[in-house]
């Protein structure tokens, strides 16, 4: 029985992430994939290069995780893949085959939802030569390193999360939703220092873009403390920094980190990424 520590793996930083080495995705053994699953959560977020995966590949690992998630939007997902979302500049007959500068800004998935999804996965179909690097904050390690009085000061806040608030606002990617769209959006309450369901460990979860205020708190003094707080959780020190090859599978961990896509030069390059998404449960 393969287990994460049959894999042979690298730190991406001291404490957070790993790379695994010398792992086929699409050919592993089920103990093989079990085993890279179980490093997964050891280390928060993987990297696995120069890996070849066709849509049903990607689909089978995802379900490794749990159960593959949809996506909100539905425009950009593979016809036959819905769990799969595009993530691209590129322009198929003058039309745009995926959602470009979808993830920049430090936010984590789906934080407008009841239940946010677990898990991201990237996997990089054709990447710039330089540019577009995928940024993930661990948020336990900021949440750890500030002074016990500022965690009491925070523990127990409630943020207010908004859809429509941030499909309206949004740099990139701004539209106008539909009625139904409203409607099974709704806002929603998360607390600002989650709980890690796995471990028990707490982890800032402040996020940008949906966020609307902070129960109790002025609207002007929350977005400021959110703003503060997104600034302690990008420190370098708590930040890993991807640099995309063809082939990359990253999979991160949302309960424990905040993440952000970066511009690139949209007019010399094409990036092409394909993302997946796995079902969470409620924040506490
Ligand atoms: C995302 O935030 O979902 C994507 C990030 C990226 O494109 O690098």
């Amino acid at each position: 029985m393969s287990t994460a520590s049959t894999l042979s793996v690298r730190e991406l930083k001291p404490g957070f992430g790993a790379e695994i080495i010398d792992v086929d995705l699409a050919g592993a053994t089920p103990e093989t994939l079990a085993g890279v699953v179980d490093c997964f959560h050891l280390h928060g977020a993987i990297v696995l290069r120069g890996q070849s995966m066709d849509p049903a590949a990607l689909v089978h690992f995802a379900s490794q995780f749990g159960q593959p998630e949809g996506h909100t939007i539905k425009e950009f997902t593979l016809p036959e893949f819905p769990e799969i979302y595009v993530l691209s500049n590129r322009l198929v007959n003058g039309k745009p085959i995926g959602s470009h500068n979808d993830g920049v800004g430090w936010h984590t998935d789906y934080s407008y939802k009841q239940e946010p999804v677990m898990c991201t996965m990237l996997y990089a179909v054709e990447v710039p030569a330089e540019g577009a690097d995928t940024l993930i904050a661990d948020t336990c390690a900021a949440y750890d390193a500030m002074p016990v009085a500022q965690r009491e000061r925070l523990d127990g806040m409630s943020v207010h999360h908004s859809y429509t608030h941030f499909m309206s606002t949004r740099q990139y990617q701004r539209r106008e939703l539909t009625p139904q769209q409203k409607l099974e959006n709704p806002d929603v309450w998360h607390p600002l220092v989650r709980t890690h369901p796995a471990d028990g460990r707490r982890a800032l979860w402040p996020s940008a873009g949906t966020v609307m205020g902070i129960e109790g708190m002025p609207d002007d003094e929350a977005l400021k403390l959110l703003d503060d707080l997104i600034e302690h959780c990008t420190q370098p020190q708590f930040v890993y920094t991807h640099k995309w090859q063809k082939g990359d599978v990253l999979v991160w961990d949302n309960r424990c980190s905040l993440h952000t896509g970066t511009l690139f030069d949209d007019q010399k390059y094409i990036r092409e990424m394909h993302r997946l998404w796995v079902r969470g449960d409620k924040p506490y």
